[in-house]
């Protein structure tokens, strides 16, 4: 298998929990390795245009406001199948549907308040990582 990278972010459920350095962990015991991380503070345009792709959906609005309600780390994470495994490690969008061990299950709050998001597909990787990262920001 290819080695990927994959866009990550640790949501402000998990940043005001102070429950970075324990997600980082899960990461890098899955062979996931952070080739790049940043701490921001999104504004509600910057949320709505990282979102876009559900702007239609019932939960847009909730779900801006609480991404630009404070800081967040973003994140590139790099490793064989990158962006499989990190949903993998993430687990179920609802933490109630996640599997045991998985981030969603051992720390989010709601299928809202869900402390991680991970890239669905490589195209999402490459539209997502150039959305916070420079080139200049990425060793190679
Ligand atoms: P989605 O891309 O479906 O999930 P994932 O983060 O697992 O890729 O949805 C994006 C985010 O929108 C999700 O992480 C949390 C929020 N959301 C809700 O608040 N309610 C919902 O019913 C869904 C499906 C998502
Ligand atoms: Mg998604």
């Amino acid at each position: 298998m290819a080695v990927e990278r994959t866009l990550s972010m640790i949501k402000p459920d998990a940043t005001n929990r102070n429950l970075t350095g324990k997600i980082n962990a899960k990461f890098e015991e899955a062979g996931l390795r952070i080739v790049a991380q940043k701490r921001i503070h999104l504004s509600q345009a910057q949320a709505g245009a990282f979102y876009a792709e559900h702007a239609e959906r019932p939960f847009y609005g909730e779900l801006c406001e609480f991404m630009c309600s404070a800081p967040i780390i973003v994140q590139v994470l790099e490793g064989e199948g990158a962006i499989l495994k990190n949903r993998e490690v993430m687990g179920a969008t609802n933490p109630a549907n996640a599997a045991d061990g998985t981030i969603r299950k051992d720390f989010a709050l709601s299928v809202g308040e869900n402390s991680v998001h991970g890239s669905d597909s490589p195209e999402a990787a490459a539209r997502e990582i150039s959305f916070y990262f420079s080139g200049l920001e990425l060793v190679g």
